[in-house]
């Protein structure tokens, strides 16, 4: 495993700094924000600092062994890339640069209903290897020509979303100007983009198309941002039940997966719908402020499941000690979302593929010091003995 750098950054705090000096404010609070008062949003994060695991001592734990399978695809530790919305601006062609450093680290790549990149362009960067993340839209129709594209692209997991019947509220947005249809937010932006003509020449001209790439027949136009963004905010479907999940089931033939399940009987009725996972997910905070953080739900959560269904947990993995406590407390595998935006943003592909280089070297060294060198050794009884529920 190599620990050789590309850019400055040993932590995911790292990349975000880095992140930060390079986007335009708006872009980089869109990353970085939830909703509300982002109290879900760092409790993802500060809950993990209280799983406590136990250190072993003198147990042979050369060469720990993190590959795994995630939904039945290999993978060379238990991790994927999380979908996350018009990551194409955080890098120019930004999915694209993430998908070929997710396949060479061996790890899935997910591309978001709304990334810049298509799913063809993902699919040629990544050989193959991703996932396609979607939205119900009240157009079934369109709905089920994605999926068509999806197959047509060689993906076999789709993971749906299911927690996001209605954006949550984002007050960063409000405040950056965002939001802002207006002359007030048109300056904001300006003034924003001025301050960042790094970004601006490289990523804002030289990245073009900016338009959502898996989308681009359902618009007349596709390079008219504004259409595609009415378009897209009279398709998001509020009434979508489990039924549409069973609807759902008989349309796609590959793995189901559900993202944004946070409460045992949500998991329970996913397994009844036929689903082939879960993400256990509160969408990194930005949708309810107040609920618990997703490691704070997985004990639960993976004790109604009770192995039927693999769990894969985000929000707040910031380290591959995050993800031996995932594991240890029951899921299958994690997912992170900010952390690749941050290092994209930060380095492209090279930081992209330092972040996932990190990741998998804490993990083994963190597997080494609690004295276990294989993913299957990973359980409860490595955690501290008042946290094994
Ligand atoms: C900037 C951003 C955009 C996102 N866009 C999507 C999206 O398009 N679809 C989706 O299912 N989840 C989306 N998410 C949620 C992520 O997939 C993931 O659940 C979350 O980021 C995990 O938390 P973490 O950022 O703490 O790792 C987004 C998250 C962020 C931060």
């Amino acid at each position: 495993m190599s620990r050789a750098t590309h850019c400055l950054a040993a932590s995911c705090d790292d990349y975000r700094r880095l992140a930060e000096r390079r986007l335009p404010r708006f872009l980089f609070d869109y990353i970085d924000g939830g909703a509300g008062d982002e109290h879900t949003l760092a409790a993802n994060c500060r809950d993990f600092q209280r799983v406590h695991l136990r250190q072993r001592v003198l147990c042979d734990v050369e060469n720990p062994d993190t590959r795994c399978e995630l939904i039945g695809q290999a993978a060379s530790m238990p991790l994927a890339l999380a979908p996350l919305g018009m990551a194409g601006l955080y890098a120019r062609r930004g999915e694209a640069q993430a998908a070929r450093a997710a396949a060479a680290a061996g790890v899935p790549f997910s591309l978001s209903t709304v990334g810049i990149c298509s799913l063809a362009e993902v699919q040629a960067a990544s050989g193959k290897n991703a996932w396609f993340q979607l939205y119900m839209l009240r157009d079934r129709e369109a709905v089920q020509g994605l999926l068509q594209q999806a197959l047509a692209n060689g993906c076999d997991t789709l993971l749906f979303t299911v927690d996001l019947p209605v954006a949550g509220i984002r007050r960063r947005d409000i405040r950056n100007g965002m939001l802002d249809p207006g002359w007030r937010g048109k300056l904001a932006k300006a003034s924003q983009l001025a301050r960042r003509p790094g970004w601006l020449l490289d990523v804002g001209i030289r990245g073009k198309p900016h338009h959502f790439g898996s989308l681009t027949d359902q618009v007349a136009d596709p390079n008219d941002l504004r259409a595609f963004k009415a378009w897209l905010d009279a398709q998001f479907d509020p009434c979508v039940t489990w039924d549409d999940i069973r609807w759902l089931r008989q349309q796609w033939p590959g793995k189901l997966v559900l993202k944004g399940i946070l409460e045992p009987d949500d998991a329970l009725q996913a397994l009844d719908c036929g689903a082939d996972g879960i993400v256990l997910s509160n969408h990194g905070g930005r949708q309810l402020d107040g609920v618990s953080s997703t490691i704070r739900q997985l004990p639960a959560v993976a004790e109604a499941l009770d192995g039927r269904l693999p769990i894969l947990l985000d929000g707040g993995i910031r380290s591959g000690v995050d993800i031996l406590k995932a594991l240890a407390l029951g899921a299958q595998g994690v997912m992170i979302g900010r952390p690749w935006a941050w290092a994209l943003a930060a380095g492209g592909e090279a930081a992209v593929a330092q972040l996932l280089a990190s990741l998998q070297c804490e993990l083994a060294v963190a597997m080494a010091l609690c004295g276990v060198k294989s993913l299957a050794a990973i359980d409860g009884g490595l955690l501290a003995p008042d946290q094994r529920g």
